[in-house]
């Protein structure tokens, strides 16, 4: 009888959404283990013979994998994860996860699904680009796309899976932002653009958008050539006959998170214009 007594008040409680405080953020915190790969997207490497594949995952995995082939799926690479803490009210973890696919064949098509051994995504496709530079580049290329009525977004899905596009140029402001309702706006903008994003090179650079936590979403989720080094700030690439050059303008107005980030982008690019045209390619 006490039992039935306690039920019954436990479900006058919930019909009357008397719950404290508390018992709700207890419920918010109740999760289960996520392991399947989600908000995936590629970026070119360190040379264009190098794919870059990142993912998320709600929960940590015990590996990093890519799985990929041509006309089978035969090779495997292994890369690592790192927990993303976001800087919002609720510090949502995440893992971010980054492999790298090095020595692909130009102008080929490859398979791929990422993943662990707890969950693998759907199968992938990608195109490895034309070496040289005597061919037609085609890009998208565009800034300022939210989460909440993108306009372009589903021309673009269907343009990039009928092959128009070799890659992507998003310069800055996604989601927007990111960082909104503790980052969970990011997730729904990077599962937004899964359908491009995980079939031709998606390149970005930092907007005014990603300033919060010192561009920390941004940081975080792009893996752009040398991340490791620049964060996916400032980087350059070659596509054809055509050398882009991504710099953080931003940088010049959040001179709150320091000075460092501005003269570290400026030497950057005095390097990088030196460079004899030969090596760009
Ligand atoms: C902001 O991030 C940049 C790039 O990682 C770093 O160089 C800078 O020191 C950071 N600023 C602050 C205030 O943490």
């Amino acid at each position: 009888m006490k039992l039935i007594c306690l039920l019954m008040v436990i479900l006058v409680m919930e019909r009357g959404h008397t719950l404290s405080p508390r018992t709700k953020n207890f419920r918010r915190e109740l999760r289960i283990d996520d392991f399947q790969p989600q908000q995936i997207h590629i970026a070119i490497g360190q040379t264009n013979q190098d794919i870059v594949v990142t993912w998320t995952t709600p929960s940590p995995t015990d590996s990093s994998l890519v799985k990929y082939g041509r006309k089978k799926i035969e090779q495997t690479a292994l890369g690592n994860s790192l927990k993303f803490v976001d800087g919002g009210s609720e510090h949502r973890e995440m893992w971010i996860h980054r492999v790298t696919l090095s020595g692909l064949q130009p102008d080929a098509t490859y398979k791929y699904h990422c993943g662990s051994y707890q969950g693998w995504s759907e199968m992938f496709t990608f195109s490895t680009w034309k070496k040289g530079t005597d061919w037609p580049v085609s890009l998208a290329m565009f800034g300022d796309m939210g989460a909440i009525n993108a306009q372009s977004l589903p021309r673009l899905q269907e343009e990039t899976q009928k092959g128009m596009y070799h890659g992507i140029v998003h310069v800055g402001d996604f989601a927007y932002n990111m960082d909104t309702d503790n980052a969970r706006i990011g997730d729904t903008f990077m599962r937004q653009i899964q359908p491009i994003a995980a079939y031709v090179p998606y390149m970005t650079c930092p907007g005014n958008h990603e300033q919060k936590y010192n561009f920390s979403n941004y940081r975080a989720r792009f893996s752009m050539p040398g991340y490791l080094d620049t964060e996916s700030l400032f980087y350059s690439w070659n596509i054809g006959p055509v050398h882009m050059i991504a710099i953080n303008t931003e940088a010049y107005y959040f001179l709150n998170y320091g000075l460092k980030p501005l003269s570290r982008q400026y030497e950057w690019l005095l390097d990088d214009l030196e460079v004899p045209e030969e090596n760009h390619m």
